[in-house]
Parts: structure tokens; sequence; C-alpha cells
């Protein structure tokens, strides 16, 4: 996968003060698979030190002048509002356009144009989209660093990687850890960019899922091709004393053509109290959210329960990744 864009590293018009031979300067965020294990190393220690600038001073202006274009084509809470906290706690702004109908998106633009609008003005795209390969596209257009912020059941590269800094920070390491994705394999995202990145480590992985909300073959078939234990599962009872990570999912029902299939796998899966009673004293449960009643109220005051906190780490990892592309870093 192209980390740079050409483009970038020709232009004339960069502002001034950019490292340019910052290792990660206007690299677009697409894909999981474009991280090495030393990227990782990398941006984790960045955004553990800008986790420790958060909490002594708030922030500083590493990117003043900077400007984001945050476009959602699809809700979002967590993402859109992490990626503004994220820039504007770098000292940065934003230019929000999370609701595409008041764009010219409804008039008929093309995600190109929008695309090439936005970066006349910012100088970073963050993109949220229904169709899988979206941001590939805008990125093949843009001469900006696109950032894929979800691109339909296809991936959600920023999720995944501050998926894997919360069980970094919390538990130390994945290293010989058990992971278990539960949920809506088939069609969330989140979990299709977490299997792959947590791939890249000695894990053992569980999938527990319905029979048609299945992790892709595809997406296993490249796991398997490195090496790791994946066992697929229906139920959670199998497996949930030997796990270290319990990923869970809400099953997604907009990507439902059928109502009624949506109506048999809801609700199948309800991590609770009297389940965690089975699961180790120290793992963590964790969730990308929003929950639609896969983990119950009460769980919440549990120290396992790190669904809470891992919303946190995002806003650490995506500062990074922010100072990151824009070379200041
Ligand atoms: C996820 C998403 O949008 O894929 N949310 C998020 O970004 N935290 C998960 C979901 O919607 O279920």
């Amino acid at each position: 996968m192209e980390r740079t864009k050409p483009a970038v590293q020709g232009n004339s018009h960069l502002p001034f003060g950019d490292q340019q031979d910052a290792p990660y300067y206007g690299w677009d965020i697409l894909s999981v698979k474009q991280f090495s294990l030393e990227d990782l190393t990398y941006i984790y220690a960045v955004a553990h030190e800008l986790r420790e600038i958060v909490a002594r001073i708030g922030g500083f202006d590493l990117l003043k002048g900077k400007i984001l274009a945050n476009l959602f084509y699809e809700p979002s809470t967590r993402t859109s509002s992490s990626f503004t906290a994220a820039m504007e706690r770098l000292g940065g702004s934003v230019i929000p356009i999370n609701e595409v109908t008041y764009s010219s998106v409804s008039k008929g633009e093309s995600l190109p144009d929008t695309v090439r609008t936005l970066e006349c003005y910012a100088d970073v795209i963050v993109l949220r989209h229904p169709k899988v390969g979206a941001a590939q596209e805008a990125a093949d257009f843009a001469r900006k660093p696109v950032i894929n912020a979800g691109d339909g059941v296809g991936e959600h590269p920023t999720q995944a990687l501050l998926d894997l800094f919360t069980i970094f920070e919390e538990l130390g390491g994945v290293e010989g850890k058990t992971v278990t994705l539960l949920g809506d394999l088939k069609n969330g995202r989140t979990v299709h960019s977490l299997a792959r990145l947590v791939s890249l480590y000695d894990v053992k992985i569980n999938y527990v899922a319905p029979e048609i909300l299945k992790m892709p073959p595809e997406i296993m078939q490249e796991i398997g091709a490195r090496g790791v234990a994946q066992t697929e599962f229906e139920e959670l009872d199998a497996v949930i004393s030997e796990t270290d990570v319990l990923y869970v999912t809400r099953v997604q029902k907009e990507r439902f053509e059928d109502e009624a299939e949506y109506e048999q796998v809801r609700g199948q899966y309800v991590v609770d109290p009297a389940l965690m009673k089975a699961a180790k004293e120290k793992m963590i449960v964790m969730h990308p959210l929003p929950r639609v009643g896969e983990i119950s109220m009460e769980l919440d005051s549990d120290p396992r329960a790190a669904y809470f906190r891992q919303m946190e780490y995002g806003l650490y990892t995506r500062m990074a990744l922010l100072a990151l592309v824009l070379g200041k870093a």
C-alpha cells in the first residue's frame, strides 16, 4: 500500500516549519495493513507521551495554524469528536462536516470533488463513508493526507490503533494474550481492522458470532497466513475463562437488508456480571461503542470494564496520528 502521497512530497507550497523528512509526514491512514511493528511502537510512544502532557497541561500548540476537515457521511459521536478534541488540544482547528446533507453533497457533488474542495482549506481530511474503499478513492484524488474514519464494512484503522493502545496501556502488552472478538464480525469494521492489527503479534484469536455474522473468510485467511491461531465459536461460555481481551461489538443494524434477519440475531449475547464471574481477574472488556444492549450497565463499575477508558485512549492515539501525518512528531 502507498504510504505517502507523491504529490505531497513534491508539494511546493508546504508551510514553513513542517518536517518533510519526519517519518510519517504526508501519510494517508487507510488500512491497518500499512503498519509494521516498528510503526506501532513509534506511534504508541508518541501517544503515551501525549497522554502525559494532556494530564499535566491539557495540550499544547504543536499544530497551531493547522486545520482538519472532519467529513462524515455516516453518524458518529466518538470518532468525530475525538478527532476534534485531538486537533484542538494540539492548537489546531477543525472544519466540521458532520451532516453532509447540509453540504453540497446533497446537490450531487462527488466524493473526489468534495475532497478536493476541502483540501483547499484544510491540511488533513478525516473521512467516514458508507462505501468500502471510499477512503482510498478520496486519497487517490487528494494531495493532503486522508484518514479513514470507517469505510462501510471495510476498515476503521484509527479505532484499531486506539484499541491496541488500550490493550498496551491496560495490560502492558498484547504478546501471548488471548483476544476474543464477539458479536457482528461480518459487518463490524472495527473488528476487521483489530483482528489484522493484533495478528502482527504472537496472539490467539477467538471469534464468537452467530452463524450469519461470522468473520469473513478472506480476513481469516490473511491472518492465518501470519501463523496466528484462530478459532470460531458460537457461544461465549466456551472461551470466557481463557480470555485476556474481550472485545464486544454491536450488531450493525444499518448493514442488514432484511430487518427480520437483524431481529433474529440481536440480543444473542449479553455480557453481564454473571457471565464475568467465569472471567479472569486481570482481563479487560472493550467495546468501540455505541452499545445497544450487548454489555449490561451493571458491568460498568467492574474494574475490568475498559470501554469508557478506551474512548480516552482514542484521544491520545488520534493526537499522535495527527501530529505524525502533519510532520510534527
Ligand atoms: C464504530 C463504527 O463506527 O464502526 N463506532 C466507533 O467508531 N466507535 C462501531 C459501531 O458503530 O458499532
